[in-house]
Order: structure tokens, then C-alpha cells, then sequence
């Protein structure tokens, strides 16, 4: 398999460095990049071929890995528009619609359609990400298995249902990172109010998050029944927890993602403007 990428950037450089330790071959991948530093490190990390344009060596490809930002790809793709022939097309670039991006491929008056969408998120940047992936009803078994393999060097995959799922996608998993982040610094402020220095609370607050993350992902219990396995009656937990009830916490965060999903919406409305 033949995969060129649109674009050498962070995300185009931790899936080609996923895909190089997975045993796809360096001679099969090229990247457009405009950069000449990010050029010269992904032909010296890895050995790929990559060049600043679009030439006929660089199409001549089965999958192209469309990796720019979003605001970017609308002038990316108009060099490549009506070149494509059967390649699939991979967009990882965040909340950027199919029929947009079919628009900018296809030749005049036309729309390319062997297309799949896909959110990773930032912990792919160190292998662990999860990436929500929709494809164009037109894409076959193996098309959706390209893509699953290439975006599963970078972490775990899940199918949406629907493109409309894929603003969810964003707002759990894209945007997830960041809740995560926030409740570390909830809880390292919290460790710093009961006395530990600033090294000490952090290590206290990432290390909880990090071992009960690996707890609830190997154990045969569902996350509510893990957090009532540590709840004891009248304990320590149970009065944390109340507080936390009281205070409307699972609700905040359920209306926080659906906030993060209209907006996501919004967004994509805008992006495929022409
Ligand atoms: N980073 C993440 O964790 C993450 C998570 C989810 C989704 N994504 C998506 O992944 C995509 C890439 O993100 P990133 O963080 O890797 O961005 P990035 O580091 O900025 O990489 C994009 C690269 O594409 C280059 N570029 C711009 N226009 C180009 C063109 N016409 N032809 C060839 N190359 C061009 C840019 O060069 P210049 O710098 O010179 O413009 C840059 O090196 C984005 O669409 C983003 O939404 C990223």
C-alpha cells in the first residue's frame, strides 16, 4: 500500500513514525510538505520521500493522508483538484465536512467521493491516541481497513455511525484531552491546598488519573461499579462524591461536551465556506 501524505506536520510525523515501528515500509510512504526543516527531519527519521509539491510520483499513490490544518486545505487541494483517479482519501483534519473537501478535490463541477473523515486527538502525538473515523457510504471493506490501519499506529479506532457524529466524536475525544487536563489541575490544586508542594501535588493528581485510566481499560467492571467498589458507607469517597453531586458535577460535564458539539457544528459550517 502506497500512502502519500498532504502535509509534514505534528500529526503527519507521529502517524508515519506509528506506521514505520508497524512494519509499513519507509519506500512506500511521501509527504507534500511546504516546510523544508519538517522535510529534511522526516526524510532523516524516517526515510520517506518528501518533496513541496504535488508531482505525479507523489499521486501515484493507493491512500493520500490529507494532514494540513483545517484553514489550509481549501489552497492544499487545489493543485491536486481533478488529479486524483482511485486513491482513498484520508482527512484527519479536524471538523472539515466530506462534501467540502470532495468539492475542493474533484475536477470542475464534480466531487470525489473515496473519502474518509477522521478525529484523532492529541495523545496520538505519543502513540495513545483514539481516533473516530466516518467514511463516504462509496468507500468498500477495504478502504475502511486502510484507514483503520494507518490511523491505528497512533492508538485505538472507533466508527461513527453517521458524519453527524463525528462533531461527538470531537467534543468527547478531541476536546476530552483537555477536560482531563482541567480535572488534573483541579485535583493538584486541591493537593496544594492540603499542604504538598507543587512537584508532590502533581505527581499525586497525574498518577491517580493514570492508574485509574489503566484500571478501568483492563478491568472486567464498568467504570460506575470500579467507583463503587472504592466507596465505602460513611467514608472518606462518599463524602467526596456527595460534594461533588451537589455541586451538579456529571451534569457540567455532560452539558460542557454538548456545548463543545454544537460548536464543533458551527464551525464545520464555517470551514467548508467557500
Ligand atoms: N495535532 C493534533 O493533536 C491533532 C489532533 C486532531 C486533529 N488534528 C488535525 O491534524 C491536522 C494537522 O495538524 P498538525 O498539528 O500536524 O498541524 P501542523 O503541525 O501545522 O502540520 C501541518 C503542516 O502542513 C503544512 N502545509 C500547509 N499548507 C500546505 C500545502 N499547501 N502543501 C503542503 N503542506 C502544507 C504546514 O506547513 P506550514 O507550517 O509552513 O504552514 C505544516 O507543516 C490538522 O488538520 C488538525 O486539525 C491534529
Amino acid at each position: 500500500m502506497k500512502i502519500t501524505f498532504l502535509g509534514g506536520g505534528n500529526m503527519a510525523a507521529a502517524l508515519i513514525g506509528g506506521m514505520v515501528e508497524r512494519g509499513f515500509a519507509a519506500a512506500d510512504i511521501q509527504v507534500i510538505e511546504l516546510g523544508a526543516d519538517n522535510r529534511e527531519r522526516l526524510t532523516a527519521r524516517f526515510g520517506v520521500r518528501a518533496v513541496d509539491a504535488a508531482d505525479d510520483a507523489a499521486l501515484a499513490c493507493d491512500v493520500l493522508v490529507l494532514a494540513v490544518k483545517p484553514q489550509q486545505m481549501k489552497a492544499a487541494l487545489a493543485p491536486l483538484a481533478g488529479r486524483l483517479v482511485r486513491q482513498l482519501v484520508i482527512s484527519i483534519a479536524a471538523g472539515l465536512r466530506l462534501a467540502d473537501i470532495g468539492r475542493w478535490l474533484g475536477a470542475p463541477g464534480a466531487f470525489y467521493t473515496r473519502l474518509v473523515r477522521c478525529m484523532p486527538n492529541t495523545p496520538a502525538l505519543i502513540g495513545a491516541g483514539i481516533t473516530g473515523l466516518y467514511a463516504d457510504p462509496s468507500v468498500d471493506a477495504a478502504g475502511r481497513e486502510a484507514a483503520e490501519r494507518i490511523l491505528g499506529a497512533v492508538g485505538s479506532t472507533v466508527w461513527a455511525d453517521s458524519e453527524a457524529q463525528m462533531d461527538a466524536v470531537t467534543a468527547i475525544s478531541g476536546s476530552g484531552p483537555a477536560y482531563v487536563f482541567h480535572f488534573i489541575e483541579a485535583l493538584e490544586a486541591a493537593a496544594r491546598a492540603l499542604g504538598f508542594d507543587e512537584a508532590g501535588a502533581r505527581r499525586l493528581a497525574i498518577d491517580t488519573v493514570l492508574g485509574a485510566a489503566k484500571l478501568a481499560a483492563s478491568s472486567e467492571d464498568a467504570p460506575g461499579v470500579l467507583r463503587q467498589k472504592v466507596t465505602s458507607k460513611g467514608g472518606t469517597t462518599e463524602a467526596a462524591l456527595a460534594s461533588l453531586a451537589a455541586a451538579g458535577w456529571h451534569d457540567a460535564l455532560v452539558a460542557a461536551v454538548k456545548a463543545a458539539e454544537r460548536r464543533g457544528r458551527e464551525l464545520g459550517a464555517e470551514l467548508g465556506k467557500d
